[in-house]
Parts: structure tokens; sequence; C-alpha cells
């Protein structure tokens, strides 16, 4: 049996935080797919400019220079060339171009080609150890045979909500609102585009974290991950 649960759901509804403390509690490793997409994107803007991406370029690029998932202490961080990019990848240059790249049949075909080998890693190794996966084609495209889909959501307010307290910024209406219009912006440009977009997978369980606190979404998961995955 595949040891993967796949977590999916809009931008900011907690799925990298809730992946990540799931697979501590379970001793699993943790892989955020998004940190794959935002580490090409990063590459690109580096080394290729702000414009037009060719695909087979962005490709050649990753393999060339490399842009990596390295396994350290149980979470897959991104490399680009050798260096640790976990933080760069987060800033406003990074989040505005990603839902472009993302959106490129050949990177998406390669960063599931990363993610599968990543999870093949972790299961030669031996042991009972699986992957918490979080993205957003998770459980539809790169893992349909996880034995455990979540499907994570909460309203655009209260997403841009959390991500704005995150970021130690005062939550104020006119603060939410700006930002609350960007993530819908950014999950409809996810949703609506022709490849793998944005859905929960028929067998997925829809989590609403809207009114749940961390802690008790967490909780839930591992609830499930326990009934799923006995031993
Ligand atoms: O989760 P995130 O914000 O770091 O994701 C960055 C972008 O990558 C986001 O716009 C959607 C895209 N993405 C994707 O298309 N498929 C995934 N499995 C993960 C992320």
């Amino acid at each position: 049996m595949l040891r993967v649960i796949a977590i999916d759901g809009p931008a900011a509804s907690g799925k990298s935080s809730t992946a990540g403390l799931v697979a501590e509690r379970l001793g699993w490793a943790h892989l955020d797919s998004g940190a794959l997409y935002r580490a090409l994107t990063l590459a690109a803007l580096d080394n290729l400019g702000e414009e037009a991406w060719p695909a087979q370029q962005i490709v050649d690029l990753a393999e060339r220079l490399p842009v990596r998932l390295v396994l350290v202490d149980n979470r897959f961080r991104p490399e680009v060339a050798g260096a640790d990019v976990e933080q760069a990848i987060r800033g406003d240059r990074v989040t505005r171009s990603v839902s472009m790249m993302a959106a490129i049949p050949e990177v998406r075909t390669w960063v599931n080609a990363q993610q599968r080998r990543a999870v093949e890693g972790v299961k030669a190794r031996g042991g009972s150890r699986g992957v918490v996966v979080d993205g957003r084609d998770i459980g539809t495209v790169v893992f349909p045979e996880a034995p455990l889909k979540i499907f994570l959501t909460a309203t655009a307010d209260e997403r841009a909500r959390r991500r704005l307290s995150q970021r130690g910024q005062t939550v104020d209406g006119e603060l939410v609102r700006r930002e609350s219009q960007a993530l819908a912006a950014r999950d409809a440009a996810d949703s609506n585009r022709p490849i793998a977009p944005l859905k929960p997978a028929p067998d997925a369980v829809l989590l609403d974290t809207t009114a749940l606190t961390l802690e008790q979404q967490v909780a839930r998961v591992v609830e499930l991950a326990r009934g799923r995955f006995p031993g």
C-alpha cells in the first residue's frame, strides 16, 4: 500500500502547516509540492528574465542547476544550484509569477516525476514511514492511489486573515479585503487552468477549516490517518 497522505486545497488554506504537523506526529516525511513550483519560478526569474518562458528551457534549466528537493530532518527542502531557497521562494516576486509556471504542462510533468521519486526514496529506506504531500493536484493527478486524501477549504476572507497574521501584519478590514481578492484571483487561475486544475478527488475527505484551529484540523487528519494506515 502506498504510504502517502495527499492534502490539497486553495492558497492559504493551511495545507502546508497542517501537512507539516501531521507528518511530525506520525513520524513521516513532509513534501510541499508548491515549493517546487516556487523554486522553479525563482530559478526562471533569475536566469531567464521576466518574459515568456519556453517550457523546454525551464526543464533544461531545472536539470542543469539543478532545482531539487532534499530530505532534511523529515522535510523535503527546495534547493536551487545547491542553495536552500525555502525563504527566497516566499517573496512577492515569486508569488506573483508562480501560477504562470504551474500552468505549463511540461513543468507539471517534471514536478510530478520529482515528487514520485521523492516518495520512492523514502520507501526505499524501509520502515513504516510514509510521506504527507500537499498541493493542488496530489489526490487527483500525482498520487491518485493515495489511501487518504484530504481537501482543505476555508473562506477567502478567513484565509486572508490567517495569511496577514502569519506575516505579522495587522488584520485590518481594508488589508483583509485586498488580500482576500488576491487569493481569490490565484484560486481562480489554479482552478480554471485546463491541466490539473485545483479540485477535490472524488474520494477526498472535505475539511472546511474556517471555524477550526490549526490544532483541530491536524488532530482530525491524524485521526483519519491512524484509521487508514494501521501499524
Ligand atoms: O501552495 P503554494 O502557494 O506554495 O503554491 C504555489 C503555486 O503552485 C500555486 O499558485 C499553485 C501551484 N501549485 C500547483 O499548481 N500544484 C501543486 N501541486 C502545488 C502548487
